[in-house]
């Protein structure tokens, strides 16, 4: 664990970065390779975690705030302390589980929408921490999933991409404000 990228679990009244929502097209754009780790990169991993603390998420990823970067930062544990983010720099996929699993999935760029989302239970990624130090990671559960959801917004996808019951999506996206038309599914 790194105190370079540490911030306080709490709410900002200001968080330093404004977060975009469905139907924003910044958040359709696929993000770049990151070739250098460094402290103005950390300082980005920084604020990203505030606002995401701020905003009572447990998944940030750079696209989100406008920032088109390989870049993610997840807090499964937001009510300990001490307990590290996980810092995701150029993250990949180097093994899934054919085991598929359902899960009720929302996202900080779509408030008040949570809907069943089918996805690989199990992973394994490669990726550089904050540190620049390649490291490999196993996931399961909760994590894995906010992994791989994370991920897609790396590649310009959205939860609701995935989402198979068409009936329930269209009702919610309508019931907080979003067209159904920002809607881009994901071809199976
Ligand atoms: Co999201």
């Amino acid at each position: 664990m790194t105190t370079l990228t540490a911030v306080e679990k709490k709410k900002l009244d200001n968080p330093p970065l404004d977060i975009h929502y469905l139907g924003d097209r910044v958040l359709r754009q696929p993000a770049k390779r990151i070739a250098k780790v460094d402290d103005k990169l950390r300082q980005t991993i920084k604020e990203m975690l505030q606002t995401m603390y701020s905003a009572d998420g447990i998944g940030l990823a750079a696209p989100q705030v406008g920032i088109h970067k390989q870049l993610i930062v997840i807090d499964i544990a937001l009510d300990q302390p001490d307990e590290p983010p996980l810092i995701l720099i150029n993250p990949k996929i180097i093994n899934s589980s054919s085991n598929l699993c359902n899960s009720e999935e929302g996202c900080l760029s779509i408030p008040g929408v949570y809907l069943e989302v089918t996805r690989p239970d199990e992973i394994e990624i490669s990726y550089k921490n904050e540190l620049g130090k390649p490291c490999k990671l196993k996931a399961t559960g909760l994590l894995s999933r906010a992994i791989q959801h994370e991920m897609d917004h790396l590649n310009g996808v959205m939860f609701v991409d995935r989402v198979n019951n068409n009936i329930a999506l269209n009702e919610e996206l309508k019931k907080r404000g979003f067209a159904a038309s920002a809607v881009k599914p994901v071809k199976k």
